[in-house]
């Protein structure tokens, strides 16, 4: 942990004023190059489902200590730029860049109880900052210069600037979300029926499986449990969403298209977790007018899971996952389609990188869930999207796959060790 930046109290008060007392800003940026050196273009992808899943996991350890958490996303780039000290050129002069992301306000729920009784225009949480407030602190000082990472650079991989540029959030907004009626002791928080020791381990022991053993099965309630902790609630106000999903201040573009392999009670195929159920008819309209969507057999009312088509699926999950054995030989894989070119016509393109996100805290549930389950998950960034849209008969850009996820018996790699955070800075 360093300092970067001797803020006055004066301006740090001002930045925070609008917000519940005892809260603080939290922020993220990525160093596109991390993936780059690896990944070529797709880098911009992967770091943005990375920011997704941090988004997720603050939220996620947020709610163990009765915190509340909502992304800033009223802020343009620029002033998340400066809030962050990404905007300081020099700081980076000569090394890789780093590419602001977002900012959120993260408040203790008691702060909130004492503002709701104490006065009614509090009971408002502002999804902004005020220029003036971030100005007071962006001037600093500031210490500090970035890490070169590496020497050498081979290419340098053009289009993933300009994809960041053409992306850039330069646009306004003052959203505010409503903070009366937010549940003090939420009553869906990530595991209602254990306690904050329980979360601790299972975030703790959450790894992602590097293969699977193509046999161990999940039960049908298992499954459908699953799919409930993915589902926000769109019908809520956004602060009386199950977390995590409070933190994200849009309505859900990400629905799932599942590949059934090993689920006890629940026949083999292709099924469609509709997220939000209000797109169920856009979801249809994209697809093949002659899929079949019959409502999963057993499944809980209030979970809009579809059957569309039957059969072994495990080698055609397999395939489009990049020929990844991870994808068929799980209980169940899926792909995440998102509502693609609607969201970034009527938003503008700073909606690209946010559908990432969203895929990306989909994600981080879906790790604890799993391990939850007693079972292990594994992200797929690497799948071939155009034969994932042709399984589903998807031909334009209405909708979109962006991430892939799986789920099963995980045999564990002997080659790999676990040791406790921050292991090496113990021995120095
Ligand atoms: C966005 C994302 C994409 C990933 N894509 C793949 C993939 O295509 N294949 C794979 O085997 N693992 C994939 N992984 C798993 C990573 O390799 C793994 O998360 C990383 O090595 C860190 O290990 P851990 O999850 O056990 O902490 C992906 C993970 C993330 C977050």
């Amino acid at each position: 942990m360093e300092l970067r930046a001797d803020c006055s109290p004066a301006a740090i008060s001002r930045l925070l004023a609008p917000f519940p007392s005892g809260a603080f800003l939290f922020g993220l940026t990525s160093v596109h190059w991390r993936e780059a050196w690896k990944y070529g273009e797709r880098a911009f992808r992967y770091c943005n489902h990375d920011v997704g899943h941090a988004i997720g996991s603050a939220r996620i350890a947020a709610a163990t200590l009765g915190w509340k958490m909502a992304l800033l996303d009223g802020a343009d780039q620029n002033q998340t730029a400066r809030v962050l000290g990404t905007h300081r050129v020099d700081d980076f002069s000569g090394v890789e860049p780093e590419h602001p992301d977002c900012l959120a306000v993260i408040w203790p729920v008691e702060a909130e109880a004492r503002a709701s009784s104490s006065s009614r225009e509090n009971q408002n949480l502002p999804l902004f900052l005020e220029e003036a407030a971030v100005t007071g602190v962006a001037v600093g000082p500031w210490h500090g210069k970035a890490n070169e990472l590496s020497r050498e650079h081979g290419v340098h991989w053009d289009v993933i600037d300009q994809v960041a540029e053409a992306s850039w959030k330069t646009s306004l907004e003052h959203p505010i979300v409503s903070l009366a009626g937010t549940p003090i002791v939420p009553p869906e928080t990530l595991h209602a029926s254990r306690t904050t020791d329980d979360a601790a381990a299972i975030i703790r022991q959450r790894r992602s499986a590097v293969s699977f053993d193509g046999r161990t099965s999940i039960s049908a309630a298992t499954f459908f449990h699953i799919l409930q902790r993915v589902m926000p609630r769109v019908e809520r106000p956004q602060l009386q969403r199950p977390m995590p999903w409070d933190v994200l201040p849009w309505d859900p573009a990400i629905h799932l298209m599942l590949f059934v392999h090993r689920i006890e009670g629940l026949e083999a195929g292709l099924y469609m977790l509709a997220r939000d159920p209000k797109k169920l008819p856009l979801l249809q309209q994209s697809m093949n007018p002659e899929l079949e969507w019959t409502s999963a057999p057993g499944c809980p009312n209030d979970l809009p899971l579809f059957w569309l088509l039957q059969g072994n699926a495990q080698r055609l999950a397999a395939q489009v996952s990049c020929q990844q054995g991870i994808a068929g030989d799980s209980a169940f894989s899926l792909g995440m389609l998102a509502e693609f070119e609607g969201r970034l016509r009527q938003g503008g393109a700073w909606w690209y990188p946010r559908l990432f996100w969203e895929a990306g805290v989909v994600g981080q549930v879906l790790y604890l869930e799993a391990e939850a389950a007693g079972v292990r998950g594994t992200g797929i960034g690497c799948f071939f999207d155009d034969p994932v849209h042709e399984v589903v008969g998807i031909k334009d850009l209405s909708i979109q796959s962006l991430y892939h996820f799986t789920v099963g018996g995980p045999v564990d790699d002997q080659r790999l060790m676990t040791l406790p955070p921050y292991h090496h800075l113990q021995h120095e």
